[in-house]
């Protein structure tokens, strides 16, 4: 059972025993999702093109990324189109002790998923669907690489799988390769690691790699440019 633990900015992240690893950085979760994910694909510009923004994200966890990412969806009439893949849905008892949406003002949104969450029936098999308001949440529950990635169809990737070394699956260069395809030309992978292996694995999907400095307690991270 993953267990809850208190980060510096004073938000939540797990631990997984099963990885030997914390879901987010122990520096700061809330300031490491901004930082990484959501300046890396550069969510603010996105916002501000009058279009519906699709993002995808491989390791959905405890949600924090959609939360954070569909904060500014919620006032106005912009819309997202948010996807993601979890092979090991948390369950609604732990969702609902975790500080995140309290922290981010999202108490009624949040309300919702969790009502969601309850009432999901895991045996029916294929995507399970939130709505709430202007957001599209779309998530498929299982091994991100029996996944369907739609071609040219996400404005931004959040790879956020467990480190290469305990996840390796995920971040080999033919799944890498996948998700180059999902993104739409212009779009953005946004990712943690900065190790020269994933640097190399992106480069060789055909992205333009780039070094970027990291949150609090890393020196650099990497964002990959679909040209
Ligand atoms: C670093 S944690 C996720 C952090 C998450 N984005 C959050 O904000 O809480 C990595 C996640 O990837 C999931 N995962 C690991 N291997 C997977 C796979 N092959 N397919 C789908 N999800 C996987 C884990 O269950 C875990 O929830």
């Amino acid at each position: 059972m993953d267990e809850l633990r208190l980060t510096g900015d004073g938000s939540h992240t797990l631990y997984s025993p099963e990885y030997g690893q914390t879901y987010h950085s122990r520096f700061g979760a809330i300031e490491e999702s901004r930082h990484v994910f959501l300046q890396g694909v550069r969510l603010e510009e996105l916002l501000k093109r009058n279009e519906t923004v699709t993002l995808l994200e491989i390791g959905f966890g405890t949600g924090l990324n959609f939360w954070l990412s569909a904060r500014p969806f919620l006032t106005g009439n912009r819309r997202l189109n948010y996807r993601a893949v979890e092979a090991r849905l948390l369950p609604g008892e732990i969702f609902s002790r975790l500080n995140h949406a309290r922290l981010l003002g999202l108490d009624e949104p949040f309300g919702a998923f969790l009502r969601w969450r309850t009432d999901l029936d895991e045996k029916n098999p294929g995507t399970h669907s939130f709505r709430y308001n202007t957001l599209r949440m779309e998530l498929f529950p299982g091994d991100a690489l029996q996944a369907d990635y739609a071609e040219n169809s996400c404005h931004g990737v959040y790879l956020d799988a467990f480190s290469p070394d305990k996840n390796p699956e995920l971040w080999s260069v033919d799944f890498l390769q996948r998700l180059y395809r999902a993104l739409k030309p212009g779009g953005l992978l946004a990712t943690y690691s900065s190790r020269r292996s994933v640097r190399e694995a992106l480069t060789a999907c055909g992205f333009c790699v780039e070094k970027r400095p990291g949150p609090r307690g890393k020196r650099e991270i990497l964002s990959a440019y679909k040209p």
